[in-house]
């Protein structure tokens, strides 16, 4: 096949969350380093910072998109399906004019699966486009499989607390319960939004950040039914390393970790986007209290309802807790995971926080907020086996159990052996001749054939 050697321009369209901008910059770093040229197209709100991190890199900024106060009045699902509507022709602008000043020279546009609307750009201008799935390959299997369900039917069985504990067919160990379903809105938006992420459109192949030796059947399922390529070339975060951290990192906290006994600390975080109620938190604190054992906690600001940070704390906690706890509003997270004092992760089980914490061979305590952590939570309860995951009712007695469980007992030491040999294959995959580093290989080759549209 004819090769085209001129179009070497990627054009990235993320999501603008953390948890989507990070996988996204690392993939831009990823084909930076196979020679690309990298342009990254931002709405107005959560603005990557152009870094020195990503001084080779290109931004620019859609016209008229949401903002911030848009984003707290509408909620995520809402501000999703609005930035989709209102991006549409401020994309088209962005890319008319790059095409105008820098000549055809796009190769792709990689867009986030949520930002579909630029599809009515590549379709107008017949450029090449990839969808880009920062979620798991088998989040990615549930949600195909929800935007075909009957809502009504589906929100019934949601409801019926003996159905929901039932495994779903076909997604076995998934029960219903565990489908991607969001706190953020409802069910019919959420799977009116899941069958746009999901409709592929024109898009040439599908990446996917996950390796083929944590999810082979959901990615053999996918390459089955979406009828294009499926390049898993993930975890990304080992591939390419490309700080976007959107909020500032405490650091604080690595050195209070030099001073914890190895593999003692529990490390508490629930990402960019969860909410925790005051009560919870209440429990959650005096159950590591209990624990004896020493934590270091990430409250982000505005994540507990009703409270600014951490005033509902009681000072009789925070002195218990004075020589045992750290709190900050956030953390350098893979530097912690890769502490050796560091025994354990409670997380929302969020995919990019899933697969930084088997990247680094750290079991986990799973207590999902919404969405696809609560497939994420199973998987790694039930197919990986290195977590713990915590249902229902949060009580102090609960979250000390749990807490014993991972650090302390013999059941904890096992998880820890299989999140290494895990974190071994992993590392293995993004190898010369691992699986996802062929797979990047494969996408990239795809894209200097002649026929790749
Ligand atoms: C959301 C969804 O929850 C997630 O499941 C989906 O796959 C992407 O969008 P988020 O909730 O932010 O993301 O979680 P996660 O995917 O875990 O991403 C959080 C990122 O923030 C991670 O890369 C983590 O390293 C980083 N982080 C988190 C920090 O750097 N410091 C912190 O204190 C907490």
């Amino acid at each position: 096949m004819e090769e085209l050697r001129v179009k070497r321009r990627i054009v990235l369209v993320p999501v603008p969350a953390q948890g989507h901008v990070t996988p996204i910059m690392q993939l831009g770093k990823a084909l930076y380093s196979k020679g690309f040229s990298i342009t990254v197209v931002l709405t107005q709100y959560n603005r990557v910072s152009s870094s020195k991190d990503f001084s080779d890199f290109h931004f620019l900024t859609i016209p008229g998109s949401l903002t911030e106060s848009d984003l707290k009045n509408l909620g995520p699902f809402k501000f999703l399906f609005k930035l989709n509507q209102i991006c549409e022709a401020g994309f088209k602008q962005c890319i008319g004019q790059l095409l105008q000043e820098q000549g055809n020279d796009i190769a792709c546009v990689v867009y986030d699966e949520y930002m579909y609307f630029s599809q009515a750009a590549v379709k107008e201008f017949q450029l090449p486009s990839v969808l880009f799935s920062t979620t798991s390959a088998t989040a990615f299997v549930c949600r195909s499989v929800l935007s075909r369900v009957d809502a009504e039917s589906f929100l019934l069985d949601m409801k019926d607390p003996k159905v929901s504990d039932k495994v779903f067919p076909g997604l076995h160990p998934l029960r219903y319960k565990d489908l991607p379903t969001s706190a953020f809105g409802p069910i019919e938006s959420i799977l009116n939004v899941y069958s746009e992420t999901v409709n592929i459109r024109t898009a040439s192949a599908v990446i996917i950040n996950s390796t083929s030796c944590l999810e082979n059947s959901s990615l053999a399922w996918l390459q089955r039914e979406l009828q294009v390529p499926v390049y898993p070339i993930g975890p990304l975060h080992i591939a390419a390393s490309a700080p976007s951290s959107l909020l500032e990192e405490d650091r604080s906290c690595i050195e209070w970790l030099n001073k914890q006994k190895l593999g003692s600390v529990i490390y508490i975080s629930l990402g960019s986007l969860a909410l925790m109620e005051t009560k919870d938190m209440l429990e959650m604190a005096w159950g590591l209290s209990n624990s004896n054992q020493p934590f270091l906690w990430v409250i982000r600001p505005g994540s507990i309802p009703g409270s600014e940070w951490t005033e509902s704390l009681t000072e009789e906690f925070s002195r218990l807790v004075s020589e045992r706890g750290y709190i900050v509003k956030w953390a350098p997270q893979m530097d912690v995971l890769r502490h050796p004092a560091v025994g354990g992760f409670w997380s929302h089980c969020g995919w990019n926080s899933t697969l930084e914490s088997i990247g680094e061979g750290v079991p986990m305590i799973c207590r999902p907020f919404t969405g696809d952590q609560k497939v994420n939570a199973r998987y790694l309860e039930r197919v990986w086996r290195i977590g713990v995951q915590l249902e229902g009712a949060l009580d102090k007695g609960t979250v000390e159990r749990a807490v014993e469980r991972l650090i302390v007992d013999e059941e904890g030491a096992e998880m820890r052996k299989r999140a290494i040999n895990l974190k071994e294959k992993l590392e293995a995959s993004v190898r010369s001749g691992g699986s996802s580093c062929s797979s990047l290989d494969n996408f990239v080759n795809s894209l200097k054939m002649k026929n790749f549209m």
